[in-house]
């Protein structure tokens, strides 16, 4: 493949949503930033320069780096972050890989606002496995708050709060017409009548599940998390934040202005934010004083709207695109994931809210773990992370009554090119929400999924090892499990936590090390001379 370059400048800039101006923290000025683009197994090479007073790392979401941990970028984790002045080149092969990822800011909350596209195109000469869009187009999905995220993050962090929800969901960055502040006009896609569009949307919030719909048109999903799936017609999308979909849209209709709306997915009882972010399809030759056909937001208790959507979803797997699902195990993991109640003797109410995976709530280091690993340095990090949780736990019962956690910075430890099955289990404890978990340096299968207690007899045997899904980022139902297989063919340190930000700050995160100590073809390649120091 080519290699293909970019620069980053990380700079500020004053940026007026919600009729208020406010200093973001951007990529090269732009928000959305930058979108990569590049074909499958090109090299990427990009310059991060930190013209910010903050440290800034950048991820590659879903990029696997193959044996390239160094360039994947969550801060503490495989590298520490680069210093304002700083300078770090990212340079990754995107081996095998072609679609939609997208990448993002990987300290702090920064990436509410440092986060862009990542298209990555089919090699020369091989065509996408189903009709070829017209055009494409990029929609990126995020959150906007008023106020400084400084501010928001320092809450949450510091005192163990409900961070503030954001003030308006966003497309493109625009709140979009309908909001309360018309400036900005929000994102228009323009369309010819019988053409077809790809759109390849990624959600970027920070703590969203969101559904997605267009007036009028019915969507095709063709593509998540850059792997192909059997294409299917729906209505509406849901989306986790870290997740990636290709939709195909046939502009079936005549003329005319058709709403494009994006609204929050709760699985929980509680309505957290029902503001309804917009864009618009805009026909050639409508007249502007046309008034824009609108659609309904799903219900905010919407989940059978997003079960039937999440159980639509299957691997292509063709014999161009067969699903290599690992159908023997080496490691049989069983993780809890929730919330939980520390004291805490600095905070308001004397407790703090925290998260965990299995009861373990998740200390970042002072250093990154990938370094600590490669050059073997002694009390960073421990690999006694639990198989299974440490209390005991049952979803149908009472809730637990100790919601407690211990911490630590442990780490589970994989042999190289072990097979593994993770069921991850919601305990619903404290507030019931759904999980989207982020594996980084691995795609997995997702085999197998259901509501109340994982039954490790019976459910087994219900699993799909012939076409499941296969994903970077996955929701785990509030109150249910998921079951995911992969192989640990990538030596690192790789980083697993839930993509919402607030519970990730809050501890919902764990790494796993694959490494058996065998010698060059099974490890990792050397740190780059310019990987920044802590
Ligand atoms: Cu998209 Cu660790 O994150």
């Amino acid at each position: 493949g080519r290699v293909r370059h970019y620069k980053f400048n990380v700079v500020m800039k004053n940026t007026t949503r919600l009729c208020e101006s406010k200093p973001i923290v951007t990529v090269n000025g732009r928000f959305p930033g930058p979108t990569i683009v590049a074909r499958e197994d090109d090299t990427v090479m990009v310059k991060v320069v930190n013209h910010v007073k903050y440290n800034v790392s950048i991820h590659w979401h879903g990029v696997r780096q193959l044996r390239t941990g160094w360039a994947d970028g969550p801060a503490y984790i495989t590298q520490c972050p680069i210093q304002p002045k700083g300078t770090y080149v990212y340079k990754f092969t995107l081996t095998g890989q072609r679609g939609t990822l997208w990448w993002h800011a990987h300290i702090l909350w920064l990436r509410a606002t440092v986060h862009g596209a990542i298209v990555i195109l089919p090699k020369l000469g091989v065509p996408y496995p189903y009709l070829k869009p017209h055009k494409e187009v990029v929609v990126v999905l995020g959150e906007w708050w008023k106020s400084d995220t400084e501010a928001v993050i320092n809450q949450a962090q510091k005192l163990g709060q409900a961070p503030n929800v954001s003030d308006a969901h966003t497309i493109n960055s625009h709140p979009g017409p309908i909001s309360n502040c018309l400036g900005n006009g929000g994102f228009k896609v323009q369309v010819d009548q019988g053409k077809i569009y790809m759109l390849r949307i990624i959600n970027a919030a920070l703590n969203e599940e969101l559904f997605f719909r267009i007036a009028g048109h019915k969507l095709t999903v063709v593509e998540v998390d850059a792997t192909y799936v059997k294409p299917f017609t729906t209505d509406t999308i849901l989306i986790a934040p870290g997740q990636t979909t290709n939709a195909l849209v046939t502009a079936t209709q005549t003329a005319g202005k058709y709403l494009v709306a994006v609204s929050p997915f709760m699985d929980a009882p509680i309505a957290v934010d029902n503001v309804t972010a917009t864009a618009s399809l805009h026909y050639s030759g409508t007249v502007s004083s046309v008034a824009t056909k609108l659609v309904a937001p799903p219900p905010q208790n919407a989940t059978p709207v997003a079960n039937n959507f999440i159980n639509s979803l299957r691997s292509l797997n063709s014999a161009k695109y067969p699903a290599n699902v690992p159908l023997t195990i080496d490691h049989s993991l069983f993780f809890t994931i929730g919330l939980g109640i520390n004291p805490c003797a600095t905070c308001v109410n004397g407790s703090r809210v925290v998260a965990s995976i299995n009861n373990v709530t998740f200390v970042m280091p002072k250093t990154a773990l990938l370094q600590a690993h490669y050059f073997n340095t002694s009390g960073v990090f421990t690999d006694d992370f639990p198989s299974k949780p440490l209390m005991p736990y049952n979803y149908t019962g009472a809730q637990p009554k100790n919601l407690r956690t211990s911490s630590g910075t442990k780490l589970y430890r994989l042999p190289y090119n072990a097979t593994v099955q993770l069921v991850l289990q919601d305990t619903g404890a404290l507030t019931p929400e759904s999980h989207p978990l982020h594996l980084h340096g691995f795609n997995f299968f997702v085999v197998g999924r259901g509501i109340g207690n994982y039954n490790p007899v019976t459910d087994p045997k219900k699993f799909n090892l012939v076409d499941p899904v296969e994903r970077n980022t996955v929701g785990v139902s509030s109150g249910g499990w998921t079951a995911i297989r992969f192989r640990a063919d990538n030596p690192g340190v790789w980083f697993m936590h839930c993509h919402l930000e607030i519970h990730t700050t809050w501890g919902l995160k764990m790494a796993f090390v694959v490494d058996n100590g065998k010698g060059p073809k099974e490890s990792l390649s050397p740190p780059p001379t310019d990987l920044p120091k802590c």
